[in-house]
């Protein structure tokens, strides 16, 4: 099953909620392709979720794993050819974070802008996992000698971190971890919420308003899409830039990825529509999208035992190759 591509690339979601088109423009729509020639792995990174615990118990995560591994498969991630496996499963991720945790300074992480924000927005929630978030993602992507991690660019400086820490590791003790390069898309990289175009569109953003669940139900999204918010330019003006028009930008970006047209074609298209015509055929596009996306999504999900199989599988195999290599870390720190 395994292909024998020298490439390597790594890539994960946190099976934390429900997923988003943030989470499909931003990185999952790539995926597939890698597959045909890459050696890939697809984590399922449930240990990063209980960063959210200090308080409260977590009960969800057995059924969000299923759900995160169906979303994979409904956007073409085929498990013949490549690693879809939970991080949990595989032990040694915890090991090498710890490693690279003893490598990595309190100053670097607490300067991490992920930690900052909700430093500042839940100070009592605030546990060491938050601060030592960026070290278990390293330690996930260099575990398996990555060249290349798929992103959104939310994670760019954790991502930057990685390379940091590697290069580290690699100057004290003699080189051995590759130093991964970043696949951040260009259009896409950052969808914006729909009712404040200014902030990220995200998993677990309060306004359920903002933000496109893929398993929202049609009339749900749609109504999201209608309600979105624009400017109250008159008469309407549809032209791209994010500075001035950052909602109808967001929604042309959506329109653009989801109908493979760019976005100059769309201005054109658009230009003497009013902002209620435009969204309805934003709502079209979407709509497709979202009709097929989660057929796929059902067929997937209904079958359990064969999603199980799945990630017995991927974690077989991600256990192996990173057992090999991990042997090669021991012997560079002599332990
Ligand atoms: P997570 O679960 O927050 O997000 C998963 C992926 O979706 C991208 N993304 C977005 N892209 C564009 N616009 C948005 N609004 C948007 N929201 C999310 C993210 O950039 C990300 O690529 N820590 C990671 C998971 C992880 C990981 C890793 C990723 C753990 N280990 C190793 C890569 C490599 C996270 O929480 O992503």
């Amino acid at each position: 099953m395994q292909n024998s591509f020298k490439n390597v690339i790594f890539t994960g979601i946190q099976p934390s909620g429900m997923l988003t088109l943030g989470n499909y423009l931003g990185t999952m729509q790539y995926w597939r392709n890698f597959q045909n020639f890459s050696k890939c792995y697809f984590c399922i990174a449930d240990l990063h979720v209980l960063t959210n615990c200090l308080t409260k118990k977590i009960n969800f995560l057995k059924n969000s794993i299923l759900d995160t591994l169906s979303w994979y498969l409904a956007c073409g991630i085929n498990p013949e050819k490549s690693i879809i496996f939970v991080q949990s499963d595989v032990v040694l991720h915890t090991q090498l974070y710890w490693i690279l945790g003893c490598m990595s300074s309190f100053g670097e992480l607490s300067r991490m802008t992920q930690f900052k924000s909700k430093l500042l927005l839940q100070p009592k929630n605030v546990n060491l996992g938050l601060l030592n978030y960026p070290v278990l993602m390293a330690s996930d992507i260099l575990l398996y000698q990555t060249n290349l991690v798929l992103v959104g660019e939310d994670q760019k400086q954790h991502l930057e971190f990685t390379q940091k820490i590697a290069k580290r590791f690699n100057k004290i003790y003699g080189k051995i971890f590759v130093i991964p390069k970043i696949f951040i898309p260009n259009l896409g990289k950052k969808i914006m919420g729909l009712q404040n175009p200014l902030l990220k569109m995200s998993k677990t953003n309060k306004n359920v308003n903002n933000v496109i669940f893929l398993s929202d139900s049609i009339e749900v999204a749609l109504l999201k899409i209608k309600n979105s918010v624009t400017d109250s330019d008159t008469p309407p003006q549809i032209f791209y830039n994010p500075s001035i028009k950052p909602g109808i930008s967001n929604l042309l970006i959506i329109a653009s990825l989801l109908s493979k047209n760019s976005i100059s074609v769309l201005e054109k298209k658009f230009k003497n529509y009013t902002y209620q015509q435009f969204k309805e055929s934003v709502s079209e596009i979407l709509k497709k999208f979202l009709i097929r996306i989660q057929k796929l999504y059902f067929f997937y999900r209904k079958n359990e035992s064969k999603l199980y199989k799945i990630l017995e599988k991927g974690s077989y195999i991600a256990n192996l190759n990173s057992q090999k290599f991990f042997k090669k870390i021991r012997k560079k720190i002599n332990i």
